[in-house]
């Protein structure tokens, strides 16, 4: 059961219940976002697990490569997003628990953004020229999924954890067949965000309405859709 702070304004963010915010940490929490998003973007952000991808130099030929490249960047970027996402909530997280728990999961998601970009340049590929873009929206849904309070924030995780875990599966499908670097890494987030998922809803995750799922979904296809190109 959230308590009264769930009804709390933006700045109320990250502060035990009913204290009242002071503006050292208001500053604080912005620096702290700030430096995320920096390390996010340029590409500064390391991993703290060894990247599972294999001792293999990628696909043979360079069509193959190509394609590799385009969904590793596709990957990258949703990566990016998921900084952003989990930045974004857990500046406003009520509850401690939940703080603490999007915390470990965007530690987690700190690696899979550094095993893509590792890939990416293994890849001679870069990242996609949007990112910085969808890092700001992506932040922008965090927070307001921070502000809607913890039960929904937790509900909009294992929702989105859901889709990209289901995201995962199309690309472990479509990678080529020799590229068992990028199917390794893709197989580690795959099982990384089912977990994520699954503790969004031990937390108390309420279910999403249909349209709020179907909105995300046009969202996350576009992102995919523009990360392969550009
Ligand atoms: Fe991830
Ligand atoms: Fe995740």
């Amino acid at each position: 059961m959230e308590g009264a702070a769930s009804a709390a304004p933006f700045f109320f963010f990250a502060m035990p219940e009913r204290a009242p915010p002071s503006l050292s940490h208001l500053v604080d929490a912005l620096l702290i976002a700030a430096d995320e998003a920096l390390r996010s973007l340029s590409g500064a952000a390391t991993a703290a697990r060894p990247s599972p991808r294999a001792a293999d130099d990628g696909p043979a030929s360079p069509e193959d490569r190509t394609v590799s490249a385009r969904l590793m960047r596709v990957n990258h970027t949703g990566e990016i997003c998921a900084q952003a996402l989990y930045s974004g909530q857990a500046l406003l997280a009520r509850r401690p628990e939940v703080r603490a728990a999007l915390q470990r999961a965007a530690s987690e998601e700190r690696d899979h953004l550094a095993w893509c970009r590792d890939r990416l340049g293994q890849l001679g590929a870069r990242a996609s020229l949007l990112d910085p873009l969808w890092y700001a929206g992506s932040f922008g849904m965090g927070l307001a999924s921070g502000l809607a309070g913890d039960r929904w924030s937790l509900g909009f995780l294992a929702e989105t954890e859901d889709q990209v875990e289901h995201h995962l599966e199309g690309h472990l499908h479509r990678l080529p067949a020799d590229d068992r670097s990028s199917r390794a890494i893709l197989a580690q987030m795959r099982d990384d965000e089912g977990r994520h998922g699954a503790a969004g809803r031990a937390l108390g995750g309420a279910e999403l309405p249909a349209p709020v799922k179907a909105a995300m979904r046009i969202a996350s296809r576009v992102m995919t859709g523009t990360a392969y190109w550009v």
